[in-house]
């Protein structure tokens, strides 16, 4: 069964799956947990994803957006929670609409680079490297992504030990 990608807004119509994160879902990911908790109800980004085949399918890609609103916790730029592809084979596409901002890359020794977003950057995300999108600017940051259904994912230790570098606004 086919979808509709409507690109310039980054929804999808059709059979697709919706989720929505709040700030208080990330609660133990922000630096300043009590800006954190103030403001916890505050939608953080959704997204919407078309599950070309049941997620885990060898072989298969998966499609969807990510709408990352704009704003900050405390001083701490809005982001995603961010993870690790547990096949590190498996890369991720990542191709940006609108709005500003950054993907955060994190090897296994925990050195970090970043990847700077603006409209119709395309990037390929290696598949050895933790990954989460950060939004730097004053719009929503709204990105297309596909990857392949059977990367697995695994978000437990960067809610454990964060990534190795915060994004902060200036005062
Ligand atoms: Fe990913």
């Amino acid at each position: 069964m086919s979808v509709l990608t409507h690109w310039q807004t980054g929804s999808l119509s059709g059979d697709v799956v919706r989720s929505a994160r709040t700030v208080g879902d990330l609660l133990e990911y922000w630096g300043d947990r009590e800006a954190a908790e103030a403001m916890a109800s505050t939608p953080l980004y959704e997204t919407e994803t078309y599950f070309s085949k049941p997620d885990g399918t060898e072989g298969a890609i998966l499609w969807g957006s990510t709408r990352l609103f704009p704003g900050t916790v405390g001083r701490e730029y809005f982001m995603t929670r961010g993870h690790w592809h547990l096949k590190p084979t498996h890369g991720e596409l990542i191709v940006v609409v609108s709005g500003t901002g950054f993907v955060a890359l994190m090897d296994r020794d925990r050195k970090a680079t970043t990847v700077e977003l603006q409209p119709g950057t395309t990037y390929h995300i290696d598949g050895t490297l933790a990954h989460r999108t950060i939004n730097t600017g004053d719009e929503p940051l709204v990105f297309w992504c596909a990857w392949a259904a059977d990367c697995g994912h695994e978000y437990e230790s960067i809610a454990r030990e964060g990534f190795s570098e915060r994004f902060i606004s200036p005062l």
